[in-house]
Order: C-alpha cells, then structure tokens, then sequence
C-alpha cells in the first residue's frame, strides 16, 4: 500500500509541489503518492485532523493555511514558532509537528550555490511573510548583519527586530537602501514587485549595486524577473525562487523519507513545468 503525503492550500490547483514530490518518489522508487488537497479556510481544522485520521504521513502547507494550521498541531519546531508560519508538518506516529522549511531551503540553495553566509552583509527588501522566513533563518547563520528594508517602514522594523535576537540587524527606508546598495553582499527581494507582466517598477534600484554581489528573488514565476535580469547584465551572481522551491521541498522530503532528496530531478521537474 501506498503511503501518502500531499499540501493543502487555498487555491492548490496551480501548485507544482505534486509533480516535484512524485517525480522524487519515482527516481528513488519509493511507494509513496502525493496528493494536492483544496481545503477552504474554514475547514482547516477538520483537515489536520485528517491527516491523524487517515494516517498521512506528511503535509505541506501553503497560502493561506500556513499560520492558521498551528493551534491544530501536537508540536511546533522553535524556527517555525519564531517565524509564525508551518509548511511541512510530520506525523510521527499519530503525532503531528510543524516545520517551516521555507527560510531553510533558502539558505541551503545559497550553500549549495557556493555562497559562504558568514561574515555577509544581507539586504532583505519586503517584510511579509516570505521574507520573514527567509530573513529570521538567515539570522541564524552567522551573517555580519541582516537590514531590512519595506514600504512600510514599520513592517520592516518589527522584523529587524526580531531578527536582531539572531544577528546584527537594522531598518533602513527603501530611498536610504538604495543608496546604501553597494554596502551589502547579498540582496534579496522577498516583495512580490515583478510577477505581473508589465510591471515597470522594480523593487528597489540596482545602480549602486557592489561588485560580487549576490542577488536573489523569491519569485519563480516569471522564472526571472525584471529586476533578475538586470542584476545578471551588471554582473551579479543571480538565484531565483526556483532555487528555494525546489530545496524547501527536499528539506519536507527528508523530513517524511529519512532519505536524501534527488534534488536535480526535483529541479528539472519543476522548470521544465515552468517552461525554463
Ligand atoms: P508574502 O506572504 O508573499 O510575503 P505579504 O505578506 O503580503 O506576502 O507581503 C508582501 C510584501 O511585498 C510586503 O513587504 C509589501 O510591502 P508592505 O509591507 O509595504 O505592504 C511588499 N509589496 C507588495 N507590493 C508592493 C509594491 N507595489 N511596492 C513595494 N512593496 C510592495
């Protein structure tokens, strides 16, 4: 019999988590199905406790279950319970625990790119939940600092202190980010500025952009944003949100398997999904 795992979400149509989840289980052979589960916000609690009864082995969560999953969970993991927001919960024997792998999987794309994280100076532009993410586990590995910069001032304030619990971290408006640019290593925009198609503006200005820089997007879809693409023309290392895609799911992968993810086949999967 087929152990099962899947995501909820609201809407789940569009989600690629299926086909990269499948793909996995079928390279390494393993008798495990993934299933896209359209749980409407009201029904939230019903489904968690689907996952005891029908004995799922694991869950993603995504938009917009990923805060209020966690009263229904047995165990929350201390970077989850930091950042606010569970994607992959476990069931260990009837017991479920909520992780986030979202922050993690990015980071693991930067290490596996080559990127060292210590002693770099981080700009993170946006202060939603994707960049909360992403922000409060980069604080945790051992950057010089980590500044947030926002439209909203005060949104990215309130994350620059909880990520100064972790490491160096401050607030900066977006005019005085950019014209501190050239100070930080690796630039993040964690904003969802570049998804739609004829979109001028870009999150935040790359003429004061240093040397070596690295710059990354959270956004897969398009697969690189305006704002990418002219950071790649001025010679920066670039990462898409392909990247921490792929290893946000690897890392829930692990976590229900005890196995490595075959990380390559679960990239090509999804950018060839995506057309890249
Ligand atoms: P997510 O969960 O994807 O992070 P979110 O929590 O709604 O989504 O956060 C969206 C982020 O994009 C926020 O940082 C938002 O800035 P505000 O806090 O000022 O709202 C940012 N954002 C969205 N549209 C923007 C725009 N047109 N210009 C600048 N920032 C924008």
């Amino acid at each position: 019999m087929k152990e099962v795992m899947g995501v909820i979400g609201y809407p789940i149509s569009h989600s690629l988590s299926p086909l990269m989840h499948e793909t996995a289980f079928k390279e390494l052979n393993l008798e495990m199905a993934y299933h896209a589960f359209h749980v409407h916000p009201d029904r939230v609690e019903e489904a968690i406790a689907g996952i005891r009864g029908l004995g799922i082995k694991g869950i993603n969560v995504t938009i917009p279950h990923k805060v209020s999953v966690i009263p229904y969970l047995d165990e929350v993991d201390e970077l989850a319970k930091e950042i606010g927001a569970v994607n992959t919960i476990v069931n260990e024997s009837g017991r479920l625990k909520g992780y986030n792998t979202d922050g993690e999987g990015f980071v693991r794309s930067l290490l596996e790119a080559d990127v060292v994280l210590s002693d770099k100076r981080v700009l993170m532009v946006g202060a939603g939940g994707a960049s909360k993410g992403v922000s409060l586990a980069l604080a945790q590995h051992g950057l010089k600092e980590i500044v947030i910069t926002n439209r909203t001032y005060s949104k990215g304030e309130e994350l620059a202190e909880n990520c100064s619990k972790f490491a160096v971290s401050s607030a900066l408006s977006l005019e005085e980010a950019k014209d501190k640019l050239n100070d930080f290593d690796i630039i993040i925009n964690g904003t969802s500025m570049g998804m739609k198609p004829h979109e001028d503006k870009t999150p935040i200005s790359l003429d004061n952009l240093s040397d070596n820089a690295v710059v990354c997007d959270l956004i897969y879809t398009p697969l690189k944003t305006k704002w990418l693409l002219e950071a790649e023309l001025r010679g920066a290392t670039i990462l898409n949100g392909v990247e921490m895609f792929v290893y946000q799911g690897a890392l829930a992968f692990e976590k229900w398997t005890g196995m490595k993810a075959p990380i390559e086949v679960m990239r090509n999967a999804v950018l060839r999904q995506l057309g890249g």
